[in-house]
């Protein structure tokens, strides 16, 4: 563990069936004035919307609402709610959905009360939320599984327009939920394609960070059993969707994944989530599966530069047995065995299918900002070649 690091999580968990009757309490901390955010329509099927405002009116609380938070939410539809927000003046945001929202809810948050333009700001120059910006409080109600945007700081806008999607993991705790309500039963309604887009989401999480590093780091070590916990429980889930112990355990892996703690000690790589939101930007496909259709593209590219872990990854995560194999060969039945439950539960496997053409790689790759945290640091030309290799 060689890194320095400040570690600092203040989100309060509120986890498990009917968590969201400590919402009535929870709230109440808060002054009396709610924006409830939402999306399409899934919380007003499956009943969540009518237990959360439940509680919030058993709390006694003045809502307004903000629906149709679209998948990977626009700059349009955020200076919506920077509107809805400056008009009503919320206590608290309540996100109610999965990622996009509570992503969406922290975008508002610190934007209502900012006098510069949001996108230029947070999403062009990264600038952090000034010191003395009142930045709205905001819970999340969660009902889809992935991002881990319901324990971290990062808020991912696309900016139609200009063909951009980029995400902004913010440093300062402020820009996190004060608090999360995991119910894994909310999560039973959603369909297979978003559970395992969500799953995949979840495992990228995890190995953008161990993927880096060449120091005995505690975080990988973490990184491993969170990976290992994952596969076991996707398999039951993939089966069996309305499994709670498989389904309550991704639940809690998707948090992990993503809520600083493994990346402690780490220079962590994230390009396959450069590459991936590249092609989300021009596709709006779900985020999990341009994840899974970049990816082995790209791992079987660098696997060489970081072949120790790669060996690693094979026999730590996917029982790999090395005996009398050379290295090169065992990162590779690492990686083949990650192919194959990555078909055997479904995903999509190529960007072609996500409605990408050969015709918008040079637009992808304008859109992509190169990191140096992984185990090689790619051209141009060479993130031509890895997205060649994915159509
Ligand atoms: O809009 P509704 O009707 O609610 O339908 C949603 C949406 O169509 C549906 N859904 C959600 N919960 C459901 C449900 N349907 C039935 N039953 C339920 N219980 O699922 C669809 C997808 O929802 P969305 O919130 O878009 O998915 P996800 O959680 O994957 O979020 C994706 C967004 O998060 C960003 C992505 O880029 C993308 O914009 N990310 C945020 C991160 C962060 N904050 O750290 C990191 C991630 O890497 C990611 O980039
Ligand atoms: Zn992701």
């Amino acid at each position: 563990m060689l890194g320095s690091f400040t570690y600092h999580n203040p989100v309060k968990l509120y986890f498990g069936e009917n968590a969201v009757s400590n919402l009535k309490e929870e709230t109440s901390r808060y002054g009396g004035k709610v924006l409830l955010v939402y999306g399409g329509g899934s919380v007003k099927k499956n009943g969540v919307y009518d237990a959360v405002v439940a509680q919030l009116k058993a709390a006694g609380k003045e809502i307004a609402e903000v629906s149709g938070v679209m998948p990977n939410p626009t700059l349009e539809k955020l200076y919506e709610g920077i509107a809805v927000a400056r008009e009503f003046r919320p206590d608290l945001i309540l996100a109610v959905g999965g990622g996009s929202v509570c992503d969406y809810a922290k975008a508002v948050s610190i934007s209502v009360n900012c006098p510069e333009d949001p996108w230029d700001k947070y999403f062009i120059r990264f600038d952090e939320p000034d010191a003395d910006l009142e930045i709205v409080p905001v819970g999340c109600v969660l009902t889809m599984v992935g991002t881990g945007s319901e324990m971290n700081a990062g808020t991912v806008i696309t900016n139609r327009d200009a063909g951009l999607k980029y995400g902004h993991v913010f440093r300062d705790a402020r820009v996190m939920p004060k608090f999360s309500v995991l119910d894994p039963r909310y999560t039973m309604s959603l369909p297979h394609y978003q559970m395992v887009s969500g799953i995949y989401d979840i495992f990228n999480h995890i190995s953008e960070q161990y993927f880096s590093g060449s120091d005995d780091c505690t975080s990988d070590y973490l990184a491993e059993g969170l990976m290992r916990s994952l596969i076991h429980a996707s398999r039951i889930a993939n089966k069996d969707p309305q499994n709670y112990e498989a389904r309550s355990n991704i639940m809690w892996t998707a948090t992990w994944a993503l809520n600083t703690l493994i990346s402690r000690g780490k220079t962590t790589d994230w390009m396959v989530h450069q590459l991936g939101q590249a092609v989300g930007a021009l596709t709006d496909a779900a985020h999990g599966m341009t994840l899974s259709a970049v990816s082995l593209p790209y791992y079987r590219f660098i696997l060489e530069s970081g072949l120790p872990r790669f060996v690693r990854f094979a026999t730590e995560v996917w029982g790999v047995d090395p005996e009398n194999k050379p290295d090169i060969q065992i990162a590779h039945e690492g990686l083949d065995a990650m192919e194959q439950w990555m078909k055997e539960l479904g995903l999509v496997m190529n960007i072609t299918d996500l409605g990408a053409t050969p015709d918008m790689v040079p637009a992808m790759i304008s859109g992509i900002r190169i990191k140096t945290g992984g185990y090689r640091t790619l051209t141009p030309d060479e993130i031509a070649a890895i997205y060649n290799e994915s159509f």
